[in-house]
């Protein structure tokens, strides 16, 4: 188990009193741990902003599969891209829209110019990126 060390923080009260109302909202039990995930967000943030950084990431795209060819283009993109496509999930949203889920891993930089190719393909609604440093 990695060694603890306990630290004291001077805080407004005001700034502290929005702190717990909003981490009473997301279910934190205790200060600790949301403090604990603030820093490991802060430093996640701090490594994906590097584009040579390994990360894991998950593009999240809405497209009509009605468009010509977008499947075949997302497919070909995912082959010609140095990035490792760990998994994929399709979700049909509705009689025309579909949710596509692609985990990757590799460079921030390299899944970024990806993501951005495949979001801004004909026929795809909507798209987002989420990283995770590794
Ligand atoms: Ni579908």
């Amino acid at each position: 188990m990695a060694e603890i060390e306990r630290i004291g923080i001077s805080i407004e009260k005001t700034l502290l009193d929005k702190f717990d109302g909003l981490i009473e909202k997301q279910g934190y039990k205790n200060r600790s741990e949301a403090v604990r995930d603030l820093i490991r967000d802060r430093i996640n943030q701090d490594k994906i902003s590097d584009s040579k950084a390994e990360t894991i990431a998950v593009v999240f795209l809405v497209y009509d599969h009605h468009s010509t060819k977008l499947s075949d283009n997302l497919i070909g993109l995912q082959h010609s891209h140095l990035v490792e496509t760990i998994s994929s999930m399709h979700i049909h949203l509705d009689k025309h829209d579909c949710l596509e889920l692609i985990a990757v891993k590799g460079k921030k930089g390299k899944i970024e110019k990806l993501a951005n190719k495949m979001i801004s393909l004909k026929g795809v609604k909507g798209g987002k990126v989420n990283y995770i440093g590794i």
